[in-house]
């Protein structure tokens, strides 16, 4: 077994020394942020009470999200910059209780003595979550937050809306749920072929008191949700619903059965955007406080916009010279109506590339690190969201022992070696998980995990080093205990395979680094967002 300091993420330092601590269960927990201590120690079943053998202090001058552990003859003392860094000390100790630690209930635990100060290295430390392509119920949500945070990870990235699926309740706009939540079926073809549907109905969306659980849930364990209404483009479950909201009058829509990029659009007009402010309202209401807002921008076709005098004279009453700027100035008046509810933005790239964003507009360049630093130089606070290494909805290895994944290859020593300061407004990294080949939880866990854990390695501690794979291996026996399916360093058990039916693989056919490539000459076109 693994020692029980490889600690994962890497704390900025600590020191084991010899001697231990015995911590039994039930034992009390003494100070402020209780709560955020015995969240992560649930196997231990700790107490809120006196004289306890973990104390907690709060010591505002450490920081944000940081923390200091030590442990000796008397116990366990945590000191905590806020409720957030009492939390991830509560994290740390419960790697060095051992894997036990995460199951969920356990005798107690023999703690080595240890002196441990630690603080992230980035504020931004993501995780995407596709429940528009699959939805994913809200008991696999909970669980994906409880992993993230074990990692320090502290952002949840919520794609809650896309061309094949609505994934939330709304009482002023019941088709969305009642009509956009669903299709009667989908397409398991590889990727650039024919489609190939498999006569299964699919869909599910979150009620308002499954986002308010959510919401509360995640804040619980340190982490933000960051919802996404995905517009104006993969708009097509919200056009099923409500076509009068789309760019060509009298076009009628029905849930994506098929991957790709879909050519329907919302209309930019002013009741498009009263109908977003009403869905902001209501995702805010029911998440709860709600510091970033993603409204999406990516992957538009603008040419229904081009095609429609209305939309062309409202273009030019506002002034703007093409529909590249038009597709700016749309997600520009959202971010400010974002403003006013307290959210700031967050966009993909090509809302950056296409003109004037508000200067607090978070952009998440997962076209490449050139338009990344780009839009850092223009000065928006940049989560650095690359496909390589950071797109985990491509295969670990060009083989067909995996399961269908849309390309290859994103390998943990890829993410390890990632350095996302590819300028001072760096405000972190986010991993992508896209569901199109993401059907249940078996398959998010074997493609979240390990990769997840070197994305949460350089998010917390800057980079990964030398001896991360050894701190991996004993890191697994942790993951394992929880019940985690991740993949195998050494490729995927048997049953994980791709085998002969649909699920297997086909390498060669998207190899990652030409994607990349041809995505970052695509960031020099301003005015078409379209992806060719
Ligand atoms: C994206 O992959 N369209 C953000």
């Amino acid at each position: 077994m693994g020692a029980m300091d490889d600690f994962l993420p890497r704390p900025q330092s600590a020191d084991v020394t010899p001697g231990s601590f015995a911590l039994p269960a039930g034992a009390a927990v003494s100070g402020p942020f209780a709560d955020a201590v015995r969240l992560p120690l649930a196997a231990l079943d700790l107490i809120p009470g006196e004289d306890g053998p973990v104390r907690v202090v709060h010591e505002p001058r450490l920081g944000p999200e940081a923390y200091a552990l030590e442990i000796g003859a008397d116990g366990v003392r945590i000191t905590a910059g806020d409720r957030a860094g009492a939390f991830y000390a509560a994290q740390t100790l419960r790697q060095l209780a051992g894997p036990a630690a995460f199951r969920s209930s356990s005798d107690g635990a023999e703690l080595a003595y240890a002196r441990i100060e630690d603080a992230p290295a980035y504020a931004w430390r993501g995780a995407h979550l596709d429940v528009a392509r699959h939805f994913q119920p809200k008991r696999e949500v909970l669980r994906f937050i409880d992993l993230i945070a074990a990692h320090k990870l502290n952002r949840l990235h919520l794609h809650l809306v896309d061309d094949q699926g609505w994934r939330v309740e709304s009482p002023a706009y019941p088709l969305l749920h009642e009509v956009g939540s669903h299709r009667p079926q989908t397409d398991v073809s590889y990727y650039g072929e024919e489609p190939a549907l498999d006569g299964t109905p699919h869909g599910g969306y979150y009620t308002r008191a499954d986002l308010a659980e959510i919401g509360a849930y995640a804040r619980a364990r340190a982490v933000t949700v960051v919802p996404e209404i995905d517009v104006p483009g993969h708009a097509t479950a919200i056009l099923a619903a409500y076509p009068s909201l789309g760019s060509r009058a009298g076009e009628s829509h029905a849930v994506m059965q098929e991957w790709g990029i879909s050519r329907a659009i919302l209309s930019p007009l002013p009741p498009t955007v009263e109908f977003l402010e009403t869905v902001f309202d209501e995702v805010i209401g029911a998440l709860g406080s709600t510091p970033y807002f993603h409204v999406g921008g990516d992957e538009c076709v603008l040419d229904d916009w081009k095609a429609s005098p209305e939309i062309a004279a409202y273009q030019a009453s506002l002034g703007l010279a093409g529909v590249g700027e038009l597709h700016a100035w749309f997600l520009r008046t959202l971010a400010d109506s974002l403003a006013e509810r307290g959210s700031r933005a967050v966009v993909w790239d090509e809302a950056f590339v296409s003109g004037k964003l508000r200067d607090d507009t978070v952009v998440m360049p997962w076209r490449g690190a050139g338009v990344g630093r780009r839009a850092a130089a223009a000065g928006h606070d940049v989560v650095m969201t690359p496909v390589f290494p950071l797109y985990f909805d491509y295969a670990e290895a060009a083989s067909v022992e995996e399961p269908l994944a849309i390309g290859e290859a994103v390998t943990v020593a890829d993410v390890a070696a990632f350095d996302p300061a590819v300028a001072p407004q760096v405000i972190g990294l986010q991993f992508q998980l896209w569901s199109e080949r993401i059907p249940d939880g078996r398959t998010l866990d074997y493609r979240a995990w390990p990769r997840g854990c070197a994305a949460a390695e350089v998010a917390w501690a800057g980079n990964a080093s030398a001896d991360f794979p050894r701190r991996l291996s004993t890191h697994l026996e942790r993951l394992t205990a929880f019940g985690v399916e991740y993949r195998p360093p050494a490729g995927p058990h048997p049953w994980q395979r791709g085998g002969a039916g649909p699920r297997r693989h086909r390498p060669g056919v998207v190899p990652v680094h030409d994607v990349v490539r041809h995505l970052d000459e695509m960031t020099h076109t301003p005015d078409s967002t379209r992806p060719s």
